[in-house]
């Protein structure tokens, strides 16, 4: 893709401080994108976004008043809005029968409500007649886990189901109603930010692997071709957020080297 696929264009990524979502601003950055770089951790934030020349906003995606103020102040300060990358999330490990209600309801929120109102406020502003009008690409992270079920992941199971076919359901209501609003879906398998880390590691607390070389191993075991990293995933972004995947609209793209191919 060209070094500057993306020059003129404003992106808001959620969850930007670290991990996937901090790769992804750089990514859309190094492509020409102005960013806006949204978290609850503001430190970490502010740090991503300083050297892109971006905006840092403090955003609680589960807050639709911060989704308000989020995109009113990326208007104010690039005058435009054309990608949003709904990238924000937690996950929690538990046996379903161990799993707190609480905690299920916590993994819900930020995932799937976070993405519905992330969906909903760019969905908004974008099309014709909203307050930034001239269409765009919605991207939202899903999961491997939101296409198979995962042992000890189930609350994150359903919260990434649910944002597989929100997507579907927004990028259809997008092309009937003409918005000129892409909405895609990516679903990664493991890569070892502080995410994937802890999904490896609690393995062992569940009682699945002995150790933690045994979880490794049997993580490793699953990857055919090895965990990911950040910069497959801020890749793929940037495809669907660039023009080039102009008639890509309510897809689901696996990044996971093949493990649930078979
Ligand atoms: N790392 C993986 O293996 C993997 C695999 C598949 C999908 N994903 C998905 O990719 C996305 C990014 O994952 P990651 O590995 O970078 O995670 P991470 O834990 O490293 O980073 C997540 C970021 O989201 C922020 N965040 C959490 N709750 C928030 C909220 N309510 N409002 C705003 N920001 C919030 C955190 O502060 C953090 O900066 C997530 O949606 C995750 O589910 C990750």
């Amino acid at each position: 893709m060209e070094s500057n696929a993306l020059e003129g264009k404003v992106a808001l990524v959620t969850g930007g401080a670290r991990g996937l979502g901090a790769a992804i601003a750089r990514s859309l950055a190094a492509a020409g994108a102005q960013v806006v770089v949204t978290d609850v951790d503001e430190d970490a934030g502010r740090a991503v976004a300083a050297p892109l020349d971006g905006l840092f906003v403090r955003h609680d995606v589960t807050n639709e008043a911060d989704w308000a103020e989020a995109v009113k102040r990326t208007l104010e300060a690039f005058g435009a809005l054309d990608v949003v990358v709904n990238n924000a999330g937690i996950e929690t490990a538990a046996l379903m029968i161990d799993c707190e209600l609480d905690d299920f309801r916590r993994v819900l929120s930020v995932n799937a409500d976070g993405c519905f109102l992330g969906t909903k406020w760019a969905m908004r502003t974008m099309r014709p007649g909203g307050a930034a009008g001239r269409g765009g690409a919605v991207i939202n992270l899903s999961s491997v886990a939101g296409l198979v079920g995962v042992v000890g992941l189930g609350a994150y199971c359903a919260a990434k189901g649910a944002v597989r076919l929100l997507t579907k359901s927004a990028a259809m209501e997008s092309a009937r109603l003409g918005y000129g609003v892409r909405v895609n879906s990516i679903h990664p398998a493991i890569i070892k930010t502080d995410m994937g880390v802890a999904v490896v590691n609690s393995l062992v607390d569940l009682g699945l692997a002995a150790d933690a070389d045994a979880a490794e191993a049997l993580m490793q075991q699953m990857h055919p071709m090895g965990y990911g990293r950040p910069q497959d995933v801020a890749e793929a972004v940037r495809y669907l957020a660039a023009g080039s995947g102009r008639w890509v609209n309510g897809a689901e793209l696996v990044l996971d080297g093949g493990l649930t191919a078979g």
